[in-house]
């Protein structure tokens, strides 16, 4: 199954078998890789059509025929690198590339699943309470989703200097449309109001003020005369990619879908939840991999993060999410409520700090959902296709090493 918390951690404890990873992780170069370097000696050209046999000039470094260096492991960064970004391989993070194979390992589109029984229990099943809470989660993900698209295609991807980490994330931007696609899908499936539903996010302040902090964060990083080479701006960017990873993926997605899943434990909106399963997979990842790769740039540029910005950076994520709970929940639903909503947002805060390596933001947090990565996982129950449209393998013979 799964682990939510560390989705690749498998692969780091095998990886930590091999020769390769006796090498510092923050480095990360392959034994082959690092073979062709011994000292004094020449390097290597590297074996790849078009390139003619390069010309020694001493005994560090090699001139290609067309007057480029080849590429070196060690010298990718993952920003304000100076390697070629058009040249895969050799890989200095071969762990980005381990998730962009796993991230094709789950894949669907919303027209898989059918909604039909959801249909049903809107009509005929939810209280009004819960219709009001499967419509604001529904309205919220929709432009949430719009925004991490943007936000990762548009502002983070760009300043990546490591093509194995630009191959990832650009997978990422695919999988964020069709998280938009789906929540779409859903909205159509019921015969929802698209004009109110999508516009909630601009008329409820407890949704709006979740978006405009994160349209904050985005809109400081999308500027064109960014330069990563002053701490001041690059501090900003970490900042940015932290929120996005660390809370808005990792605490507000995450917390996000388990309203529905409340739902699905009672056999209601079945068909909504199994679409958020498959979303929910590729969220842990997106934040996995950003807090990986945030935790790579503080090494490599030596950041010193603000802990007075850390602290009103989880405060007002905190403050956010609780008002957006009580909205959502002014009474509870059936195992389902504001406080335990909140409580786990505070625990999950605590797990993304560990993650990140610094200082939990909420001691003593209780995990008050924990079915929740139960729930979340898509079991291979005898009736697990019965809500499908079609078999689709590659979801089913879904592993993660
Ligand atoms: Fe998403
Ligand atoms: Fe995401």
């Amino acid at each position: 199954m799964l682990n939510w918390d560390d989705p690749i951690g498998q692969l780091k404890k095998d990886k930590a078998k091999t020769a390769a990873a006796k090498l510092p992780e923050i480095t990360e170069v392959t034994g082959a890789e690092s073979a062709d370097r011994e000292p004094g000696n020449a390097r290597k050209a590297p074996v790849s059509a078009g390139i003619k046999a390069p010309v020694s000039t001493g005994p560090d470094r090699v001139q290609l025929s067309g007057g480029a260096e080849p590429v070196r492991a060690e010298d990718k960064r993952i920003i304000n690198g100076k390697t070629d970004i058009n040249q895969l391989a050799p890989f200095k993070y071969p762990w980005a590339w381990k998730y962009f194979l796993n991230a094709n390992k789950n894949h669907w589109t919303p027209t898989d699943i059918n909604m039909g029984s959801d249909l049903h229990d809107f009509n005929h099943k939810l209280t009004e309470d819960e219709k009001h809470v499967y419509t604001n989660v529904l309205a919220y993900l929709t432009t949430s989703d719009i925004l991490a698209m943007r936000n990762i295609g548009l502002a983070v991807m760009e300043k990546m200097s490591a093509p194995e980490l630009q191959i990832y994330q650009a997978r990422q931007v695919y999988e964020e449309a069709l998280h938009t696609w789906t929540y779409q899908h859903c909205i159509e499936s019921l015969n929802l109001d698209q004009g109110e539903i999508y516009n909630r996010y601009r008329v409820i302040p407890e949704i709006n003020a979740k978006i405009q902090i994160a349209n904050r964060r985005l809109n400081s990083v999308l500027r064109p005369d960014i330069d990563l080479e002053d701490p001041g701006e690059l501090t900003n960017f970490v900042m940015a990619y932290i929120f996005f990873a660390a809370i808005f993926e990792g605490c507000w997605f995450y917390n996000g879908f388990s309203p529905v899943f409340a739902l699905q434990r009672r056999g209601l909106m079945k068909g909504t939840a199994e679409q958020l399963q498959y979303i929910m997979r590729d969220e842990v990842m997106h934040a996995s991999f950003g807090i990986r790769v945030v935790k790579h740039i503080l090494v490599e540029n030596d950041v010193q993060l603000d802990p007075q910005a850390i602290r009103d950076m989880w405060d007002e994520a905190e403050a956010a999410e609780k008002a957006y709970a009580r909205y959502l929940l002014p009474r509870p639903i059936l195992g389902y409520n504001a406080e335990d909503h909140s409580e786990q947002f505070r625990f999950m805060a605590n797990r993304r700090a560990r993650q990140l390596g610094l200082e939990e933001p909420f001691p003593g947090a209780k995990c008050t959902l924990p079915w929740l990565d139960e729930q979340a996982n898509l079991r291979k129950e005898k009736n697990f296709f019965e809500t499908r449209v079609t078999e689709y393998q590659t979801g089913g013979a879904l592993t993660w090493d």
